[in-house]
Formats: structure tokens, sequence, C-alpha cells
């Protein structure tokens, strides 16, 4: 093991006690394949002397084999170990390394450069104290630097290094470094970047990357070693105001009664007068427990148990705030959104956010609007593709304990989740409460649901039809209407042609307008039910997602999916209004079944297979089943 720290050998228990006291950095690269990323990443690991004697064996090995550098080591093997990666020649994930050195711990986090990975890099910075940039010093500053840059901003990383390497290609000339470094500072400040250091380097000749060198004599700033291991950071979660965001209610018998997490930020001491959030219920803090026994100050990073002087209600996903610095409440928020999944981001389609510990059903208004981080050009949207940022509104179901984003990155960074594939599709950082959520209340009425569905002898429901165009939803919702007003029941049918005359008028036929279409239906249709009424629904409602906000808002037992399961083909041939022609014509764009998804329902309550039943059979067993579940 000749390449790492003797110690090791000789005195394991030493070196590791030398270890645990050395401050740790994170940082993150950023740059493209031909920037000379994974070389710099390599040359660090490798003067650091983090490398084991099998690796270096193979690396030399790999070097005369498959490097670049004739004879000599290339570094960039270090970093681009998957196969697959040096097959193409780039690095796809984000990838986390560690090393050390005398001084301090690092962990770096190389996030690729190339245009789609925008996602990697929001995942791989969000922890990060410095950002290395990466310049060729022949192409000077990119689209793809002031991306990353932006980026970088936005997740609130302050400290950058311009990393301006290939120097030996430009005959190490400072003229070429400072222009570059002046471009940089320029553009930077217009985002709010200013702590930037530039260097002036050559990751692969080792030039300025832990001695200074003669051939940049003219540079007097540090070496990338030097800055890496001097840089002060600023522990901006300590100072922060106490948030301990709850994992798990700890009760292991009955005489404890623990709330553990990770500190957020901030520091608490045992007598605390501390405020559960939302709810607003305060008490103080008894006992700070820990695997290593009771502490009576813990700070942020540490992972506690905390037990309260009160028997008060604290739920998985509460903050606990100190009670003089309480976190912010709300319900709706302006936030900046990144989109990270190949199917865009749809405005009022409910989506799960995960903030801090707590996850909530959310829903994303139209974008405000979007950053072209090239050019940093605002630009209207109406919903955000892969890789797009932009500004929105987010509507929760309830009020969350929160900051934002720039005080506290746990309480005020969040992750979209989608609820049907459970993939994470967004991630975000919130502004600020829109005052909006606190001025409106629910009024409280006498009258309710029950009472009113009462007097009309029959439990409220909803019948939401779903299928293709021309399946017979509206055929089969009409009949079971005059069936049931037959038998003296009170209902309604709304039908997507018709609302599409007055309420819905303004909406076409895209995704997101199909959306927002079933959303307001699916708002109407829980009036109705709040009315006392059976109400038929039917509307193609394409999609998952919205017929299963449908179904959530109402009460269990009200919702009937009706799967009118009417195969493509058929719905076709049958063709009642002509659209399925045009549509095949290219007369109409965006048709269902054509050229926009049906998503068929997975466990419907009701599934009629029109091939094989009549219109009266189809709706007599839609009323057999409301008198079973004794709707009616
Ligand atoms: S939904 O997808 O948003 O639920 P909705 O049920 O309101 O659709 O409207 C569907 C009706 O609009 C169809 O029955 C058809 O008559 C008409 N229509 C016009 N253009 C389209 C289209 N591109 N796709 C589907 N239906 C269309």
């Amino acid at each position: 093991m000749s390449h790492v720290s003797d110690l090791i050998a000789t005195d394991i228990e030493q070196y590791l006690q030398v270890h645990e006291r050395k401050s740790l950095l994170r940082f993150i690269t950023c740059g493209s394949v031909d920037d000379g990323k994974s070389t710099l990443i390599g040359r660090l690991l490798y003067d650091s002397k983090m490398i084991f004697e099998d690796q270096m064996a193979a690396l030399e090995s790999d070097s005369k084999k498959v490097g670049t550098q004739g004879d000599d080591i290339d570094f960039a093997l270090l970093v681009d170990g998957l196969a697959a990666e040096r097959e193409q020649g780039i690095t796809i994930d984000v990838a986390y390394r560690f090393f050390s050195t005398e001084k301090r711990k690092f962990i770096v986090a190389d996030t690729p450069g190339h245009e789609q990975y925008t996602r990697n890099m929001v995942t791989g910075a969000s922890t990060a104290d410095v950002a290395v940039i990466l310049i060729d010093a022949r192409k000077g500053v990119l689209t793809q630097t002031r991306r990353h840059s932006y980026l970088v901003s936005l997740i609130g990383i302050r400290k950058v290094v311009l990393a301006i390497n290939k120097m030996d290609l430009v005959g190490y000339d400072q003229a070429t470094f400072a222009h570059i470094l002046g471009d940089y500072v320029d553009f930077a400040a217009r985002i709010g970047l200013t702590d930037i250091t530039g260097i002036p380097l050559s990751a692969l000749k080792g030039v300025n990357m832990v001695e200074h060198s003669p051939e940049t004599a003219w540079y007097k700033g540090p070496t990338l070693m030097e800055y890496l291991e001097s840089v002060e950071v600023d522990d901006a979660a300590r100072k922060g105001a106490f948030r301990l965001p709850v994992q798990w209610v700890n009760r292991p018998n009955l005489d404890f009664r623990g709330f553990s997490g990770q500190i957020a930020s901030g520091e608490i001491r045992t007598g605390d007068a501390i405020r559960v959030q939302p709810s607003g219920r305060t008490s103080t803090v008894s006992r700070i427990v820990t695997y290593d026994g009771d502490l009576n100050v813990a700070v942020a990073g540490q992972s506690v148990t905390l037990t309260l002087a009160d028997e008060i209600d604290i739920s998985r996903g509460d903050v606990i705030s100190r009670n003089d610095s309480p976190a912010g409440i709300a319900d709706q928020f302006e936030a900046t959104l990144v989109w990270m999944n190949d199917s865009p981001m749809l405005p009022g389609r409910p989506y799960l956010m995960k903030i801090g510990t707590k996850v909530i059903s959310a829903s994303i208004t139209e974008p405000k609007y979007k950053v072209n981080v090239n050019t940093l050009e605002h630009l209207a949207a109406k919903k955000l593709e892969l890789n797009e940022i932009g500004i929105v509104n987010v509507a929760l179901d309830q009020a969350i304990a929160f900051d934002a984003y720039e005080e506290n990155q746990t309480t005020g960074g969040f992750i979209l989740i989608d609820r049907i594939s459970n993939a994470t599709v967004g991630a975000g950082m919130l502004h600020f409460a829109l005052r909006r959520s606190e001025n409106v209340h629910w009024q409280a009425v006498d009258t309710d649901k029950k009472q009113r569905a009462a007097i009309k002898g029959q439990s409220p429901a909803v019948l939401w039809f779903t299928g293709l165009s021309g399946a017979g939803k509206s055929t089969i919702a009409n009949m079971v209407e005059k069936k049931l007003l037959a038998s003296g029941h009170h209902t309604y049918l709304l039908d997507g042609d018709n609302v599409r005359h007055g309420l819905n008028k303004d909406l076409g036929f895209t995704d997101t307008d199909r959306v927002e279409n079933i959303r307001r239906v699916a708002e109407v249709s829980k009036l109705m039910v709040d009315a006392g009424l059976i109400v038929m629904v039917s509307f193609i409602s394409p999609f998952r997602s919205e017929r299963r906000m449908a179904r959530e808002l109402v009460a269990q037992g009200e919702f009937f999916e009706v799967f009118v399961d009417t195969p493509l083909a058929v719905a076709e041939q049958r063709d009642v209004k002509g659209l399925y022609k045009k549509a095949r014509e290219g007369k109409i764009k965006n048709f269902t079944g054509i050229d926009s998804p049906y998503e068929a329902p997975e466990n419907p309550e009701i599934r009629l297979d029109t091939t094989g039943l009549s219109v009266d059979q189809a709706a007599d067993i839609i009323i057999a089943r409301l008198k079973d579940a004794g709707v009616i």
C-alpha cells in the first residue's frame, strides 16, 4: 500500500483518529467530457495518494491498453471506471468519490456535462460547498459553462473555482487566462455568483494542481489543492434556526415517547421551548437522546431523539422548531422547479411532494415562465419538459412548515414524485408563501351532504365513465340517467362535449388542457356529490393520474369508475362523429387512440365490454352495482 498514508500500516488507530478530526469539504465538478474533468479528478485522487496498489497496477496497464496518453498514465481512467462509459467516452451518472489529504477530507460529486443531465447535476450538487467549473483554455466560456453556473447558483452553492484547464495548449499565456476569467466574472455576477477563484491549470501535466508551477510564474493565487484544503466552508446549516423534521415517532414502551430525526439546522438544548409545526403546539425539551447517550445540546447534522415535557400530538413529517424562531406555515408557494422526467410537467396534475420528511399531495400551476439557462432569458411556457427550469406556483392539500430555500435547503427544498410510477420527476426550491391562501377561509354551513342526499332517498355517488371517443360512454350514461330518474332518483349528467361548450370552452386537446379539463369537471362532480346527487361524468379522461385525483376528491365508496371498454378498432369502425376519419387524415391533431395516449383503468369498479352488450344491458349492470353498494 505504498500509495496510502503510512499511518494506515503502522498505526491504524491513530490514522482513524487523525481522520476523524479533519474537516470535510464537499464539492462538485462541472464540465464537459472534453474539458478534462475526469483527468482532473483522477489527478486529485492520485496526488492525494488515496489510490490502492491494485488500482494503481490496473491503472498503469489500462493506460497502456485503452488510455489516450501514450505510455503515460491516463488519469481519466481512474474516474471513467465503468465499461459502458469508457466505450462511449462519456461519464453518465453522478459519482461520489471520497479522498483525503493531511489537512482535509473530501467528497467530490462528479456530474456529467452533456446537455440532458441537468437532473444529475441538481442531485449531485445539492450538498456541495464548492463548485469547480472546468473550462478549456482554448475555448473559453461556453454555453454549457453558463448553464452549469446557473444551476450551481440555483442550488445555492456560493463558492466557485473557475478551473481554466489545458493551459499547456495555450502556451501558459497569462492574457488568455485573464481574458477568460474576466468574461466569466462578468457573467457570474448576473446570477449572483461573486466568490470566484480562477486557477490556470493543466490537469494532465499536473500544473497548479498541487504545487505551484514555473510555467505559470505570473500566477500568484492558490493551487487547486491549496484552495480545496483551505477554503472556508461557512456552516450555514449550523447557524440557521433550529429545525428537526420528524422522521419517526419512537415509542418502544408506554414510558417513553421520543421524536427522532436528523437536525436540519441550528441547535437545541434541553429546557428549550419548542413549537411543533404546522400544528403550533408548544412544549419544552426534556431530553436529547442519542445512540451514544444523552446530550445537553445538539446541532445540525446530528441524529437525535427529543423527548418533551408535555404529551403532544406529533407525527412523522412534522417539523420541530424553537419556539422563538419558528418556520413559516403555508399551503401555496412560489417556487423554482427543475423538471427531470421524460414526460412533461402538466399543470394541475397531482404529484407527491417530499419536503423534509413530509410527503404531501401537490399540484403545480402553469409556469409563470421558464428560464433559458443558456441566455437567462424568460420564456412563456405551458408546461415544463425534461431539464427545463420554470418559476411556478405550488398548491398543497394541507399547510406545511417551510422555510425559503435560501434560508434552509432541507425545509425549503423538495422533490416531486409521480403518483403512478413513483419516479422522481422534479426538484424544486421554495421562494415564498403566497398570501392569498391565508385570506380565504372555509365557510362552515349548517346543511350537509348527508341531509341533502337523505331527502332525495339516495346516497350521493359519482359514476365516472372513461373510454375512447365513440366507445359509448355518453350513450350508456344517458340510459343510466333515464333509468335512475324513472325510479325517482336525483341525478346529473356531465358530458365532455357539452361541458366543453361552456365551463371548459377555453380548453383544447393537448395533454395540459386535458388535465385541466378533468380537474375542473372533477371539482364540479365533487360539488354535485355534496349536493346529494348521483352524478354521471362522461369524459374520455385518458390519464390515470387525473382519474385518481377525481376519485380522491370524494369520500370512499362514492366513486365508481366505469370503464367503457371498446377497442380502438371497434370505436373507429363505428366512427359516429366522423372524427376518427379526420384524425387519420391528419385533420385533427392529438386525437385519443391515434396520436394521443389512452391509459386504460387497471381496477375499475365496473368494466363494460360493449362488443358483447346492448346499451340496455350495460345500463342494468351499473344500476345493479349501485343497488349492491347501497347508493340506491
Ligand atoms: S378528455 O380527453 O379531455 O377527457 P373530453 O371527453 O372532454 O376529452 O372530450 C372528448 C370529445 O371531444 C370526443 O368525444 C370528441 O367528440 C371530441 N374531440 C375533438 N377533438 C378531439 C381529440 N383530439 N381527441 C379526443 N376527442 C376529441
